[in-house]
Formats: structure tokens, C-alpha cells, sequence
């Protein structure tokens, strides 16, 4: 029988679903899996359905020899070396498309919360500060009519605007390429990235991490920003250079932040935790109880098709 290793805790119709057909083994209380553990567990499984925690660089590639698949219970997959991947026609599938509504809800409430200080006045409200109505108590931003930048139209992207439809902005676009049919749908403006940074009220990032997108957000890129911009990051924490994101915060340079990514998780800049401007999130971008469930189904079934033979429905290359 073929041996299938879940790296983590996902939900369990997954590990139904290949129980059917294989031997499961389910890292049930998620402990850390160091290099080794991963080598081992590519001579020994079929297949390995890996966590974007798991690091999959060449070295430990060129080792797993037993393994046929790995199904990464996310959309991104920077956890792999993608070069190696593709050399050598390794099978990877991602979970694209179930979790592009979840994660655009995701960087919308992290919008309403920096722009109207949501956080900021609940936790002014525990702490017993509050004496009153006043007029200008916690004043806020609003985000109707204003200029919405969208960094990366694709799935994700392209529903963040889609749902922001009832408050009539005026919305800027970078992506590597042109895409007519988001221009056409939100009368969007395709801009190169300095151009949509200057003239965006809001920000909102929704790009892989590729050796292109790494740092592509640095001090130099945040000195265009209009000093009440808001920015937005559901996607992976080095697109952006945090230390100079802390900088900017710091300094007011620009209105807000709302993180849901980071570069070193689950390590946060200790300095981040001074900031009022800046709502944090523990990468919860895809977690609903709905999604989570579909990207299970969905690196179950990849898996599935391969192990009996037949093509992934969703390889990354
Ligand atoms: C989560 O970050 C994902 O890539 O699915
Ligand atoms: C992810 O699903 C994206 O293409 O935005």
C-alpha cells in the first residue's frame, strides 16, 4: 500500500479521503520537522502533503528519492526551491482559486482596521479610558471614493477589488503583465509600481514571492507614498523589507499598516508591538472553516490522482 505524510494538523477530511486508498500518517500535534525529518520522510512516503512551514530547498529535494508528490496545503509554494522544481519536473500542487475570497476578506478587514483604528479603540475601551462620547475621540479615514492600489491583479487581487465595488474607488493596478479584462471589470488603471505608490490612498499587496518580488517594497519605495497611505500585506512577509516598513511606521511617514505576513514567522520585530497604527494578524489569511477544509480536499485529490497514475490537477509548473 502507498504511504501518504500529512507535515500538520489540517482537517481531517483530507486524511479520510486518502485513507481510502493509501496508509496515512498525520503529524497530529505539529512538531517541528527539521531538515533531516523531511529527507527521511521523502525516502520513506509516496507522498507528502507539506505546510508552507516546510522548507523544501534543493539539498533536501535531491535526497527525498521515494517521494512522487508534494501537495502544499497553501497557494503560495516559495517553500520550495522553485529552479529545482522545475529542472527536474518535481511534482508540486498548491491550493489556487478556494482560498482567493477568504484571503481577500482577509486584507479588506485588515483595511477597516487600521483606516477606523479598530483595534487600537477596543483595546482603548478594555483598559477603561474611555469617559464619554467625544468628537474627536479616535478619528479615523474613510475609504470610500478614494484611490485603491492593487500590487498583483491575479485571483486574489482581483476579488479584493471586486468586493470593494460599493465604495467607489478609483482603483490603480501593477502586475507583471496588462490584464484588459480587470481593466475593463473595475475601470482600473494598469501603473507602473512608483506611479500606483505615489497616487494610492491604499495599498494592498497580493503578489507571490518570487526572486523578483522579494524587497520589493523598500524604503525607497515607501518614501512615494502619500504620508496618510495605508498599507496593506496579505501575501508574504519579504516582499516587503520590514525594517524599513517599522521605519516609515515609526516615524509617520505614512497613515497605517495591516500585516498578516512577516518576514521571519512567527518571529515579530518586538519594535512592531509599539506601533498603534499597525494591526498584526498570525497568518490567518486563508483561515476560514470553510477554505481550510476545501485546500484539504484539494491536496488530497492531487495526491490521489498521482499516486494512481494519473495527471495533478494543480502543478505549480
Ligand atoms: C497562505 O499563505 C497560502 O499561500 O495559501
Ligand atoms: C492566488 O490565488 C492569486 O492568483 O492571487
Amino acid at each position: 500500500m502507498k504511504k501518504v505524510y500529512i507535515t500538520m494538523n489540517i482537517p481531517e477530511i483530507a486524511e479520510k479521503l486518502l485513507k481510502e486508498e493509501f496508509e496515512v500518517v498525520v503529524n497530529t500535534d505539529n512538531k517541528f520537522l527539521s531538515k533531516e525529518a523531511l529527507i527521511q520522510l521523502g525516502c520513506e512516503y509516496d507522498a507528502i502533503l507539506s505546510a508552507l512551514t516546510n522548507i523544501f530547498d534543493e539539498d533536501i529535494l535531491s535526497k527525498c528519492t521515494k517521494t512522487k508528490i508534494f501537495a502544499n496545503y497553501a497557494v503560495g509554494f516559495n517553500n520550495f526551491d522553485i529552479d529545482y522544481i522545475k529542472e527536474n519536473s518535481i511534482i508540486v500542487t498548491n491550493t489556487p482559486g478556494v482560498l482567493s475570497d477568504t484571503t481577500a476578506e482577509t486584507a479588506i478587514s485588515l483595511l477597516f482596521a487600521v483606516s477606523r483604528r479598530v483595534v487600537e479603540a477596543d483595546r482603548f475601551v478594555r483598559e477603561g479610558k474611555w469617559e464619554g462620547f467625544s468628537p474627536k475621540l479616535l478619528l479615523g479615514k474613510d475609504i470610500y471614493n478614494k484611490t485603491l492600489g492593487i500590487i498583483g491583479a491575479g485571483r486574489i487581487g482581483h476579488r479584493f477589488a471586486e468586493k470593494l465595488r460599493g465604495f467607489h474607488m478609483k482603483i490603480l493596478y501593477h502586475n507583471r503583465e496588462r490584464d484588459l479584462c480587470f481593466e475593463k471589470s473595475f475601470n482600473a488603471e494598469y501603473c507602473e509600481l512608483d506611479d500606483l505608490l505615489k497616487r494610492s490612498d491604499i495599498v494592498t499587496i497580493h503578489v507571490p514571492l518570487t526572486e523578483k518580488t522579494r524587497y520589493m517594497i523598500t524604503k525607497k519605495e515607501i518614501d512615494l507614498m502619500k504620508d496618510d497611505a495605508i498599507l496593506i500585506n496579505t501575501s508574504r512577509g519579504s516582499v516587503i523589507k520590514e525594517e524599513d516598513l517599522i521605519e516609515a511606521l515609526e516615524n509617520k511617514k505614512i497613515y497605517g499598516a495591516g500585516l498578516d505576513v512577516f518576514e521571519d514567522e512567527p518571529n515579530i520585530n518586538s519594535r512592531f508591538f509599539e506601533l498603534n497604527n499597525t494591526v498584526l494578524l498570525p497568518h490567518i489569511g486563508s483561515a476560514s472553516k470553510e477554505t481550510r477544509e476545501m485546500m484539504a480536499t484539494i491536496a488530497a485529490k492531487n495526491i490521489i490522482r498521482v499516486l494512481k497514475g494519473g495527471e495533478p490537477i494543480n502543478l505549480v509548473y
